[in-house]
């Protein structure tokens, strides 16, 4: 059996873990910088470049341990390592540290697009996926809908024109005075409120699979200003609503065109209840699998790393020893 040792710091998560080639996941290490960056209500690439240096030789270490190999000599085939997208400063943590170990055991290492490494999560957790797939990614970073034929053989059908819909939460959360990062805590409020309360504007309405969020959080702000009355979990019910009504439009949209087998969700922001209960409705109208991933799953790990790593090794081989780090490496041109 084939081992790959996965490594992942393209953002605040410093992450190792160890996958098998029937994509079982033997060991996942994530260790978050969170604490030192909610202060500042957003990450500090400065801080989280220095908390990967100090915190990746135990993290890797822990994942050979806890997945039975010896950390000196491990039976590790390959080492695949987030190399895009990301903070530039994360990444070349990992990806150094990736090269060191790939140079001391004399094994390949290959460099993941980390939006990929999320289009293979569904892949450690359910065994036997049907193609094609639509996959909703949404993350603080990145809004898309792939369109997955087979693993690695994907087309992003769309994408956020503006703000990323992680990233319109944790904006709308600073507004209300709410803590960082804010999709937790404005899901958490809007369940105690009432939907409607606050007049939202649907953006993008028309068709295609792009998205904007950059205009609803404006709106959120407008609207608050002038009705200052309405209950902070209206605001949150409000919001939540119009961000999950754009997107599961968009999705039903996509449902309509193309004939899959299942529908997916991924990124940090798939933790969110109004998109996980929509997502399902809509895989029950389309009479398709559905597969939304355990919160586990939803944030930056490794094993998703690993898992898209030994995809890459086996169709394309290993990458050079001289990879760099490309902080804007779009998922388009992955293929
Ligand atoms: O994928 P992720 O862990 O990091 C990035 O690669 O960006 O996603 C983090 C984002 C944050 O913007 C956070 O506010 C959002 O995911 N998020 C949520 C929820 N949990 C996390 N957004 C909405 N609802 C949630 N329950
Ligand atoms: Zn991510």
């Amino acid at each position: 059996m084939t081992l790959v040792l996965g490594i992942e710091t393209s953002c605040d998560e410093t992450a190792a873990a160890v996958v098998d080639d029937a994509s079982h996941v033997r060991s996942s290490v994530v260790e978050s910088s969170i604490e030192q960056h909610r202060a500042f209500g957003g990450v500090v690439p400065e801080l989280a470049g220095r908390a990967h240096v100090a915190t990746i030789g135990p993290v890797v270490r822990r994942a050979l341990v806890d997945a039975g190999l010896d950390h000196h000599d491990p039976a590790i085939a390959g080492i695949a390592v987030t190399s895009g997208p990301g903070l530039v400063g994360s990444l070349l943590v990992g990806l150094s540290a990736a090269k060191a170990f790939a140079l001391a055991w004399n094994v390949p290492f290959v460099g993941v697009n980390h939006l990929e490494g999320h289009l293979f999560a569904p892949l450690l957790e359910h065994a036997d996926l049907e193609w094609p797939i639509l996959t909703l990614l949404v993350s603080g970073g990145h809004s898309l809908i792939v369109l997955q034929e087979a693993p690695g053989r994907h087309r992003v059908l769309g994408a956020t024109i503006d703000d990323a819909a992680g990233e319109a939460y944790d904006k709308v959360a600073r507004w209300l005075g709410l803590g960082y990062p804010g999709g937790p805590e404005i899901d958490r409020l809007a369940q105690e409120g009432t939907a409607g309360a606050l007049k939202l504007p649907l953006s993008m309405a028309g068709d295609g699979y792009d998205f904007s969020f950059s205009g609803l959080k404006t709106a959120v702000v407008r609207a608050t200003e002038r009705h200052a009355d309405v209950a902070l979990a209206d605001v949150a019910a409000s919001f939540q609503a119009a961000v999950a009504e754009q997107l599961l439009r968009k999705l039903r949209g996509a449902l309509e065109h193309f004939e899959v087998r299942g529908v997916a969700l991924a990124g940090g922001v798939a933790a969110n209840s109004a998109l996980r209960a929509g997502v399902a409705a809509l895989a029950r109208d389309f009479g398709v699998e559905c597969h939304l991933p355990t919160m586990a799953m939803c944030t930056d790990n490794a094993a998703m790393i690993a898992a898209a790593g030994l995809y890459r090794l086996a169709a394309d081989g290993p990458s050079p020893l001289d990879l760099a780090a490309n902080p804007n490496w779009q998922l388009a041109s992955v293929s």
